[in-house]
């Protein structure tokens, strides 16, 4: 069980699932987002604007007094009032594919650069990244949402590499992105009409699945790609 957990991009609905199902265990709990504070919440809390690199790597170190064990990243964009994902390759827009990227890819790995240093020093660390299934390229069935999965894909590369740099200098590590599960999310909102019925998940019972799924990392398994239940999914 997590003792101090760090949630970034913690003002999306399965990180402040994650929040509370942690702080109701215990857990001391911090999150980093672009949002503002709740008024109470009893967590710390570090508004990252996202406008440089020097200032999130401000709010990093000073969420990192804490000392987390566990570090959940959970920014990812696949819709905004600016697009919706693309159903054929037809409507592939180059400024909407690089925001995509930004938020999914870029931001996580500014992220994880900052936290370097920490997770080659703190035994038995433990990263969950979130990700998506649809980022498996071997997966793959259906096709279109092409930004989202490009960039989830690329995530998931982008974890794998850290996970072989940080084994070498902290076996103890256990560094992964999680597919979080079909949930009830503003994120999954527009496409819930033709899910099978059962598969839809609240961000409460999600947040319990990510919660078990960390108690169970072990070095092993470090740079996979994870189910909801703590399978391991193909890239
Ligand atoms: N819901 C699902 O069914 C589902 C399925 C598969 C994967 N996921 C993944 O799970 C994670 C959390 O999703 P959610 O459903 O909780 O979504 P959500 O409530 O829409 O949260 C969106 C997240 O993305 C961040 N974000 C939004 N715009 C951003 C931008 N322009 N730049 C950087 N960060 C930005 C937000 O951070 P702030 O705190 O800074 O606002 C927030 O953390 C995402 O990575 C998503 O891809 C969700």
């Amino acid at each position: 069980m997590s003792q101090s957990i760090l949630i970034m991009g913690g003002s999306s609905a399965i990180g402040q699932a994650i929040a509370r199902d942690s702080s109701a265990r215990g857990a001391v709990v911090s999150v980093i987002s672009r949002q503002p504070a709740p008024l109470e919440s009893g967590w710390f809390w570090y508004q990252d604007a996202l406008q440089s690199e020097a200032s999130s790597e401000q709010c990093i170190e000073q969420a990192l007094v804490q000392q987390p064990d566990t570090i959940v990243i959970c920014n990812g964009v696949l819709h905004d009032e600016a697009g919706m994902p693309e159903k054929t390759i037809r409507h592939l827009d180059s400024a909407q594919l690089a925001q995509r990227l930004h938020s999914n890819v870029v931001i996580p790995a500014q992220y994880l650069r900052c936290l370097f240093r920490y997770l080659t020093r703190t035994p038995e660390v433990k990263v969950l990244v979130l990700s998506a299934k649809v980022g498996s390229i071997t997966d793959n069935q259906l096709g279109g949402w092409y930004s989202y999965r490009m960039s989830k894909a690329a995530l998931n590369m982008l974890v794998k590499n850290l996970s072989l740099e940080v084994r070498r200098l902290n076996p103890s590590a256990c560094i992964v992105t999680v597919h979080p599960g079909t949930t009830d999310t503003p994120l999954s909102e527009p496409f819930q009409s033709n899910l099978p019925q059962g598969q839809l998940q609240t961000a409460a019972q999600t947040a319990q699945r990510l919660l078990k799924v960390r108690d169970g990392l072990t070095p092993e398994v470090s740079g996979a790609l994870l189910n909801w239940d703590g399978s391991v999914l193909p890239f």
